[in-house]
């Protein structure tokens, strides 16, 4: 089969990484009769620098004419000092607006050889951890009305959190299918105690749950769960929730793994179509340098298989590859303890399509 992947590897480390991911898209390609065809495009400060702006047009339309959508990172500090319409970070916004990705798929992931980066006492994370944040991408906080006006203590800003029934639904039914594939437990993360915009959420994801009569649900005050997440984060299996909650807790339970520069992600519109990117950002210290983990990049690949184009095995063969290299002692300078064998971004990806190879 023909896949289209319009490529976007951003600014920062988003280069390095997503150079690795390709190599590793070849591999499996020549391994199983796939061809993996790639259109490079801008966004964030890349194409600020390159057409002033970092959303162009045409990387929308080259995103919307592909089958999925591969990202490394945007952002930097060279862009940091415009004002925030103009910031590279705008064009994540932008892309996911247009393509209409609400539900972000946030897997955290305790990787056993990795167990030891993990910054949670042994006995709270004692038999692995494996968590998937679904959080909802193109609604709330983010998205509703926003702006300026005058008030008598001065000027005061705003931003409207605000969520639709059908907003709330589809969100609620990619949770409940996930559970459903996994331990048929789900925790929706609200603010019910306060908000309007959670009583709604809280009462729509309910109704959705009578649909699923299997699927143990459970709600929880946003301030709970970030403590819960630290206090006994094997509770956690599905967590649903809203943009803002979700950004938030996504980043907690990422670094209770200890491995950021491990995590994928999947962004996922109705239908097949999602954008794939690590859960890391661009680290403009490190990029160039041959040092950034490319394994989030590379398992975003992986969920890229699985998700948009239904390819089980070889997201399997990736996953695999991933942690058969992490059992040879391979590290990168992010997951590098003593004992092991301390390797650059490009030699991991060497690694990693060798693992496929000998698979
Ligand atoms: C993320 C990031 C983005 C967000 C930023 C870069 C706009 O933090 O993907 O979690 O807040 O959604
Ligand atoms: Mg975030």
């Amino acid at each position: 089969m023909n896949y289209n992947i319009a490529l976007v590897p951003g600014d920062g480390i988003g280069p390095d990484v997503t150079a690795e991911s390709v190599k590793v898209m070849d591999k499996v390609g020549e391994k199983y009769g796939h061809k993996f065809q790639f259109t490079t495009v801008l966004a964030g400060g890349a194409a600020i620098d390159a057409e002033g702006t970092c959303l162009p047009r045409n990387t929308v339309d080259v995103c919307k004419n592909s089958d999925a959508v591969f990202l490394g990172a945007v952002g930097g500090w060279k862009w940091d000092t415009l004002p925030g319409d103009q910031r590279p970070e705008r064009a994540i916004l932008g892309l996911r607006k247009e393509l209409g990705l609400f539900a972000n798929l946030r897997p955290a992931l305790l990787f056993e050889e990795l167990a030891g980066a993990c910054p949670l006492k042994a006995e709270i994370i004692e038999g692995g951890l494996d968590i998937v944040v679904v959080r909802e991408l193109t609604g709330g906080i983010y998205f509703g009305e926003k702006g300026y006006k005058n008030t008598e203590l001065g000027r005061a800003a705003y931003d409207v959190e605000q969520y639709s029934e059908e907003e709330v639904k589809r969100i609620a039914v990619v949770a409940f299918d996930m559970a459903m594939k996994r331990n048929k437990k789900l925790i929706s993360v609200d603010k019910a105690n306060v908000l309007e915009s959670s009583r709604l959420w809280r009462s729509v994801v309910t109704e959705i749950a009578k649909g699923y009569p299997e699927v143990a649900l459970n709600h929880m005050y946003v301030d709970n769960a970030a403590m819960q997440l630290v206090r006994d984060p094997k509770q956690f299996d599905v967590i649903v929730t809203s943009n803002l909650f979700g950004d938030i807790l996504s980043d907690e339970a990422s670094m209770i793994t200890g491995s950021i520069g491990m995590l994928p992600s999947a962004s996922l519109a109705k239908g097949n179509f999602g954008l794939y990117e690590p859960i890391h950002g661009s680290a403009p210290d490190i990029a160039g340098q041959n040092k950034a983990n490319p394994m989030a990049s590379i398992l975003s690949f992986a969920m890229m298989m699985r998700y948009t184009f239904g390819l089980t095995n070889e997201a399997d063969e990736i996953e695999k590859a991933v942690k058969s290299v992490l059992g040879k002692g391979c590290r990168t300078a992010d997951i590098m303890s003593p004992g092991y064998e301390l390797i650059g971004t490009k030699e991991m990806g060497d690694r990693i399509v060798k693992a496929i190879d000998e698979q």
